[in-house]
């Protein structure tokens, strides 16, 4: 099955084209960084007007890269949520054109499935079915999380964020470092020179169980809103001053800080749980200390590591197009009775 996928979630527009869930012939993508980029974040007008203007040509280019004829294509997929209302609109609304112009069904995918199931693609990816069950962190601008996934579409959230993204906080920490955004990038790549044990920030601190989890374990849940204000007020103590020396100390402690926070539930999720592999999927998982990090946790918990190729890390329609060719997301005629869900839940 020739799946085209489409993904206009947050700031990506991209669009893909997979055979039967793996084997991934074109994964186009325009990333709208440098329009967002004079604002320190993602202008959600500016995101779905550009979807407007490029998704046409993503969609083309995905379909000739992939060298196929639209006649060829057998399924639409598309990300129906989470993600910002106006942008999930115009990527829904040009599946269903096609859909209805093609005469092909459509398949409304949800954008976290999606992330897990990155680790999938491409032909020497592991095969979900030897791998399960495992766990899968969810890091990305939008959405930290720890799943338990028995099989696809099952999934048990074991903890989530109780205030930012671990995305959000390496992007409001640069942008209070004047790093530019996204943020994430810029930390990984200047936190290489310096010392993450220069400055002491803290990992999260422990989680007192309160309604707000939802029944979920506080030991695997996340907050990074106290790391974003101890930074604020070391910055205000200590003012940047040019030198590079001490902002390559600062970024290496800060993302020290995130990625312990990340690394310490993954292991104590690894304890609680018995499973075969640890995934890590999401824009985050690009990030090279957190890779290297996750190596040793899963290493001692004697499982797999399960990392998704760089170019399926962040968002993109490869894993949208993978998942609705595995099978998975509600499917239907191009009147497919399923409205955008900006809240969606995996
Ligand atoms: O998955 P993604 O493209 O979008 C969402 O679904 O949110 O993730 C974007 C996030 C941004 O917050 C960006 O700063 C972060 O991923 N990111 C990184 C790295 N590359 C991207 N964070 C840390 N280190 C990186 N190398
Ligand atoms: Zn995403």
């Amino acid at each position: 099955m020739r799946v085209l996928g489409i993904e206009t979630s947050c700031d990506e527009t991209a669009a893909a084209v997979v055979v039967d869930g793996r084997d991934v012939l074109a994964n186009c993508i325009f990333s709208q960084v440098a329009l967002h980029g004079p604002y320190g974040g993602v202008v959600p007008e500016i995101a779905s007007r550009s979807h407007v203007q490029t998704l046409p040509r993503m969609i083309d280019q995905a379909v000739s890269r992939a060298e196929l004829d639209w006649s060829d294509i057998d399924a639409i997929g598309a990300t129906f949520g989470p993600g910002l209302a106006s942008s999930l609109l115009v990527g829904v609304g040009a599946a269903r054109g096609l859909a209805q112009r093609l005469d092909r069904p459509l398949i409304a995918i949800n954008h976290i499935e999606a992330h897990i199931y990155s680790v999938f693609l491409d032909d020497d990816a592991p095969i979900p079915e030897e791998v399960m069950p495992f766990i899968a962190l969810v890091v990305s601008g939008g959405h930290t999380m720890l799943v338990l996934v028995t099989g696809l579409g099952q999934y048990e959230v074991l903890g989530r964020t109780v205030d930012d993204a671990a995305g959000e906080a390496f992007d409001k920490g640069a942008n209070l470092m004047d790093l530019g955004y996204p943020g994430g990038p810029a930390i990984d790549r200047t936190a290489k020179e310096g010392n993450p044990e220069a400055v002491r920030f803290p990992r999260g601190g422990r989680l007192k169980a309160s309604p707000m989890l939802g029944g979920m374990d506080p030991a695997l849940c996340f907050s990074f809103s106290g790391l974003k204000t101890a930074l604020l007020y070391y910055l205000r103590d200590h003012p940047l001053d040019g030198s590079e020396e001490v902002v390559a100390d600062l970024t290496a402690s800060y993302q020290e800080a995130i990625v312990e926070a990340l690394a310490g539930r993954c292991r104590a999720a690894l304890e609680r749980r018995e499973v075969q592999a640890l995934a890590v999927v999401g824009g985050v998982s690009l990030n090279s200390r957190l890779r290297a990090r996750l190596a040793d946790v899963a290493a001692d918990a004697g499982v797999r590591l399960l990392l998704s190729k760089p170019s399926y890390c962040a968002d993109n329609a490869a894993m949208i197009a993978g998942l609705a060719g595995a099978g998975r997301g509600k499917s239907g005629g191009s009147d497919l009775a399923i409205d955008i869900d900006p809240n969606m839940r995996l």
